[in-house]
């Protein structure tokens, strides 16, 4: 049994963060209340933080993150605040001795064309996808940090790049949404409005891969209480569903009953994404929460918030 670590998980104030928090209480651990974390922009800020507070073990879950509008509206603002935000902890948390650190990158630090399923080794194999470039590039910065810390000082610092996640504390707004809460946040209101249809961009032909955001968490506690490991490591369900599939499933939770319509004049993006975890597997994990079900969770607790 490992000694309790002080924990640190920054970004624990949102779904991912709030989640990494629960699942290291289920496990036994407790966490530094997301209340003490600083503006994570400022080093000095988070220089006092941790020199006051000393974690021992860091979980980097923060950052500006949102979907293509987001994307195409403020890159200078994902750039410049993901790479102040993941330099400050993952400096701090080297200079004032935490023992162990996982920083979470994500599945846009692969290059657009990456053979699908996507293995961990295809980074930079290519370039990347340009509507999300500034984000890509501040996350990708924060793992090569990341990994450089580990080569350097020989500390234990683990990089994860999960998958795209969907759960309760998402964001449902039309500006900052991905196409989860979009597509729940616009069957509700069609449902409310009795309207007779509603139009998905793209063919709905693109698949997707999602994971509930209790199991990214849980699949997070999972490695920082057990492994240590070079270089990225996926984190995904291993499974894709089409986007028409994915609104087939929504109408059924969200009761719309007018017609799904494509709007294929709007583009699709990439076929497929998925992620390669076969390595994650290999170590023992495996995600615990059937895709319809985290849906169902996610909804109603929309519809609580609302
Ligand atoms: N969304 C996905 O599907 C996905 C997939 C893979 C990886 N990720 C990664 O997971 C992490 C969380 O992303 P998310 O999409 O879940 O975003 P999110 O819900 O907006 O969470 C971001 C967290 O970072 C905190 N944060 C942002 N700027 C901060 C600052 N200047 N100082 C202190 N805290 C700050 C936020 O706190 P406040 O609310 O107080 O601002 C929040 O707790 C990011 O590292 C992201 O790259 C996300």
């Amino acid at each position: 049994m490992i000694a309790a670590p002080k924990i640190f998980v920054a970004g624990g104030s949102k779904a991912l963060g709030s989640a990494i928090q629960r699942a290291f209480a289920q496990a036994g651990h407790s966490c530094l209340a997301s209340a003490l974390e600083p503006d994570l922009r400022n080093q000095r800020a988070v220089d006092a933080f941790f020199e006051a507070q000393q974690p021992e073990w860091v979980v980097y879950a923060a950052g500006k993150a949102g979907g293509i509008g987001l994307n195409r509206r403020a890159p200078a603002d994902l750039i410049l605040d993901n790479l102040l935000c993941a330099t400050h902890v993952l400096h701090a948390a080297h200079r004032f001795g935490a023992r162990k650190l996982l920083y979470l990158a994500s599945s846009c630090v692969y290059p657009k064309d990456a053979t699908q399923p996507i293995q961990e080794d295809s980074m930079y194999g290519s370039p990347l996808e340009p509507t999300n470039l500034a984000y890509a590039v501040s996350k990708l910065a924060g793992l090569e940090l990341c990994r450089a810390l580990r080569q350097q000082h020989g500390v234990d610092f683990n990089i994860a790049v999960p998958t795209n996640y969907f759960g309760p504390g998402d964001d449902f707004s039309p500006e900052n949404s991905h196409v989860v809460g979009a597509l729940m946040a616009r069957m509700r209101a069609a449902t409310a409005a009795g309207d007779p249809d509603l139009a998905i961009w793209g063919t709905g032909k693109a698949r997707r891969e999602f994971l509930y955001v209790d199991d990214v968490a849980d699949a997070a506690v999972f490695l920082m209480l057990g492994h240590s490991w070079e270089g990225p490591l996926n984190i995904g369900s291993g499974s894709a569903v089409s986007i028409a599939e994915l609104a087939q499933m929504l109408k059924a939770i969200t009761n719309f009953s007018g017609a799904l319509t494509y709007d294929t004049s709007k583009p699709d993006g990439m076929p497929v994404k998925i992620l390669d975890s076969s390595r994650l597997a290999g170590l023992g994990w495996a995600p615990s929460v059937p895709f319809a079900e985290g849906l169902r969770r996610t909804y109603d607790w929309y519809l609580q918030q609302k």
